[in-house]
């Protein structure tokens, strides 16, 4: 009776195709309620004769049957494995590979910083291009021909009537061109300056500031930049006004802050004042105005303008300006 079942067997062996097939079939024969256990079970009911040699027949398809079906199963075990180890081919042993971290430059860091502060107070960002007109650079901000800014020891002449801009306050004209007030923005950027030294680079960044609308008076002025120094450098930072001169302003002002390696004490750097000057700004001098087509009588402003490197070298108190351009890793690495 057992041969009944192993051509079936064999016929179905032949549609195995994977190792979960060849289990199932295994299970189908061989299980607790499989075909061939059945026989076994039914073994009892024959007399002891044939249940001997059934049984002898039975056990031998048993083992057959086992045997048949480790055979499919470790071939498929070995193709899987293959499978595997070609699609997972990493060298586990290799080491790992680690990303180089870089940090932000002190002065992108303290750009951001500036713009943040300003967007903060409502004012928008704006820019210019570093290589302008005479026209704008100078003339429109009422800087005579004769000014010793546009001397040539002083600005980088790209021709007669373009230079590389030597402030950004060249942007206040291009935007109030283009625009009516009210206006409140910040420009910052680039400029360019024959000089060199400790704390001169013939190249460096400025912010310019302008905020144009009626009734602006020089109160809103200190308000904006007092309110700037003390988020930038602290809210108890002390904050001083003095008489200047700029032919773009009228009145002009130096705006002075208490020396923040001293604490006002007097050092080397403040050179014993106790004062760090830190801003130029003033009122919009109408002339200004008028070249760019706004009525002085209706509209009033003022104008700000700070270096970027100054302020880096303050708040990071270093020494030496050009440490700030050569981009020596080992002095980057410590503002990450
Ligand atoms: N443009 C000036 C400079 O480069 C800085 C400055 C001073 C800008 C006063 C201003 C201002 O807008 O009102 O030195």
């Amino acid at each position: 009776m057992s041969d009944d079942l192993k051509q079936p067997f064999l016929d179905e062996l032949k549609s195995v195709t994977s190792l979960s097939d060849a289990a199932a079939l295994k299970v189908k024969y061989l299980g607790k309620k499989g075909l061939v256990t059945a026989q076994i079970k039914s073994l009892s009911t024959l007399s002891p004769d044939e249940r001997k040699q059934a049984g002898q027949q039975i056990n031998e398809l048993k083992q057959f049957i086992e045997a048949e079906c480790d055979k499919k199963e470790s071939v498929f075990k070995n193709d899987e494995l293959k499978i595997r180890l070609l699609s997972e081919s990493i060298d586990i042993t290799l080491p790992g590979k680690f990303a180089a971290f870089g940090s932000e430059h002190p002065l992108s860091k303290t750009l951001g910083e500036v713009i943040d502060i300003f967007t903060r107070m409502g004012f928008s960002v704006e820019e210019g291009p570093e290589v302008e007109l005479d026209q704008y650079n100078f003339e429109a901000l009422n800087i005579p021909k004769d000014h010793p800014a546009r001397d040539m020891q002083d600005t980088f002449y790209v021709s007669d009537d373009i230079v590389l801009r030597t402030h950004t306050s060249p942007v206040q004209v291009r935007v109030m061109e283009n625009r009516k007030p009210p206006l409140r923005f910040i420009a910052p950027g680039k400029v360019y300056r024959c000089d060199a030294d400790v704390t001169h680079s013939p190249m460096f960044h400025q912010v310019e500031g302008l905020m144009v609308d009626k009734d602006i008076k020089f109160s809103h002025l200190k308000g904006v930049l007092i309110t700037f120094l003390r988020q930038l450098f602290g809210p108890d930072i002390p904050v001083r006004f003095r008489p200047s001169f700029f032919p773009f302003t009228e009145p002009s002002a130096e705006i002075d802050m208490g020396c923040i390696l001293c604490k006002s004490a007097g050092c080397r750097v403040c050179k014993g004042s106790g004062w760090l000057e830190i801003l130029g700004a003033g009122m919009v001098n109408p002339k200004v105005l008028e070249n760019v087509g706004y009525d002085p009588e209706e509209y009033t402003g003022f104008a700000f303008g700070m270096g970027i490197e100054r302020i880096a070298m303050l708040k990071y108190s270093i020494d030496d300006i050009r440490l700030l351009f050569e981009n020596d890793i080992r002095f980057l690495r410590q503002f990450s």
